[in-house]
C-alpha cells in the first residue's frame, strides 16, 4: 500500500515537472499570437520558475524528465487550441480551468511526505498568482501583473 502510494506519487510529481516545462513552451508560443506578449512571457517565467522549484524533489528522487526538446515541442503543440482565441477568451479560459490545477496539486501534497509540502507549496502558488492575474486583467485591472512579480520574487 505504502509503496503503491509513492510510485503514484512520484510518478505524478514528474508529470507536473514535466507540465510546468511544456507551459513555459505553451505560454512563449501564445506570445506570437497575441498583443500580450510581454505578459504571457511573464507567465512562461513563472512555469520555468516552478519547474526549477520543484527540480530538486525530482534530484532526491532520481527521477529523469523527458529531454527538454520534446517536452517544449509538446508545450508548443498545445498553442494551436488557443492561438485564435482573444485575450479576454484566454483569460476567461485560464479563470475557468486553472482552479483544477489547483486540486491537482492539492491531491499531490495528500500523497506526498511531509518534509517535500514546503516545496511543493509552490505549485499551488504559482497557480493562484496565475489565476488572480487572469481574474485582474478580465477586469481591466492595471495591477494584473503584480501577483506574478510578487511569485517571482519571493
Ligand atoms: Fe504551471
Amino acid at each position: 500500500m505504502i509503496v503503491k502510494t509513492t510510485k503514484n506519487y512520484l510518478e505524478t510529481l514528474l508529470s507536473y515537472y514535466e507540465d510546468e516545462i511544456m507551459g513555459e513552451a505553451y505560454f512563449y508560443g501564445l506570445a506570437d499570437h497575441f498583443d500580450e506578449r510581454e505578459k504571457l512571457s511573464l507567465l512562461a517565467i513563472v512555469e520555468r520558475r516552478t519547474a526549477e522549484s520543484i527540480l530538486p524533489l525530482l534530484e532526491k528522487y532520481g527521477l529523469t524528465p523527458r529531454a527538454e526538446l520534446e517536452l517544449k515541442a509538446l508545450g508548443e503543440a498545445d498553442v494551436e487550441r488557443h492561438e485564435s482565441f482573444t485575450w479576454p477568451e484566454l483569460m476567461s479560459h485560464m479563470v475557468k480551468c486553472y482552479p483544477g490545477y489547483l486540486d491537482d496539486f492539492i491531491a499531490l501534497e495528500k500523497m506526498a511526505p511531509e518534509e517535500d509540502l514546503a516545496t511543493l507549496t509552490i505549485l499551488t502558488d504559482h497557480e493562484v498568482a496565475a489565476i488572480k492575474f487572469a481574474e485582474k486583467e478580465l477586469i481591466g485591472k492595471a495591477d494584473s501583473l503584480t501577483p506574478l512579480h510578487e511569485f517571482l520574487v519571493r
